[in-house]
């Protein structure tokens, strides 16, 4: 694979299930450390199109290709964090333990448990609640613990599926930057599905727009913008971005306005 090669493609993908075509032909591509975010209209195929790209869903047709070879099944590379840290965590294993589940999935030598557990729990500013259980913990610590669970697999990409969604909106925007400065620091590359147009446009260098029932033989992908805002990002002068208002009106009117 060259350098320059996306580090995951979508050609032609779509997804079929119970009969029905959730995701219709959707093609593009994800470079090496880019943040994508996916937003679009309940049910319009977002987490499955998140599962097909981390080859948890099988494709009808067309191709998902991560490093240049079709994707034929879930790969330790690529880690999930789902919205419902609740039911993604553990209840009876600790914080500690709960980190400590990737490291036996992926048969970490239990001597360097301690270590890489300690690594990311300071993170995600967790290094305080090792013996806690996931019930002692507020939902931003526990979707941050879902995250150093992540982490601990030591991934290349995240996907994402609406992990800030259940959480009030000072945690959100708390995490929100968290997120983006671990994904900077790890060089990660992200898929990240939102409801959110704006946490879309706040976080992403790229939203790709999927609209619900595009109708026979049309894609899922609606639009795909360049979000050209400078990184780093944050919360007040990005937000005052003249880019940043122009991208959110632009997304805003496409999709409340229907584009068809
Ligand atoms: N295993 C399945 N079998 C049949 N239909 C399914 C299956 N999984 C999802 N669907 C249907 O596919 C459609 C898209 O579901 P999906 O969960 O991908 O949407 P979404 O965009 O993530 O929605 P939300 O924003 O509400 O999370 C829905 O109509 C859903 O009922
Ligand atoms: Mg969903």
């Amino acid at each position: 694979m060259s350098g320059d090669a996306p580090l995951l493609s979508f050609d032609g993908v779509s997804v079929v299930l119970g009969g029905r075509e959730i995701v219709s032909p959707s093609s593009f591509e994800v470079g090496r450390g880019q943040f994508v975010c996916i937003v679009g209209p309940s049910g319009c195929g977002k987490t499955t199109l998140l599962r097909a790209a981390s080859g948890l869903a099988q494709v009808s047709a067309g191709a998902v290709r991560y490093k240049g070879k079709p994707m034929d099944g879930p790969t330790r590379e690529v880690a999930f964090v789902f919205q419902d840290y609740g039911r993604a965590l553990l209840p009876w294993r600790t914080v500690d333990g709960n980190v400590r589940l990737a490291l036996e999935a992926a048969r970490v030598p239990a001597a360097e448990h301690a270590g890489r557990i300690a690594e990311v729990l300071a993170k995600v500013g967790l290094s305080q609640h090792l013996h806690k259980h996931p019930v002692q913990l507020s939902g931003g610590m526990q979707q941050r613990l879902q995250i150093a669970r992540c982490l601990a697999q030591r991934p290349e990409v995240l996907m994402m599926d609406e992990p800030f969604a259940a959480l009030d909106a000072l945690t959100r925007r708390s995490l929100q930057d968290e997120c983006a400065r671990l994904v900077r620091e790890q060089g990660l590359t992200v898929l990240f599905v939102t409801h959110d147009l704006e946490e879309a446009i706040y976080l992403g260098d790229r939203v790709i727009a999927l609209q619900a029932n595009p109708g026979p033989g049309r894609p899922s992908i609606a639009r795909i913008i360049d979000v050209d805002i400078p990184q780093p990002r944050d919360q007040l002068s990005t937000k005052e971005h003249p880019r940043y208002l122009h991208l959110r009106r632009e997304l805003y009117e496409f999709i409340e306005g229907g584009h068809d």
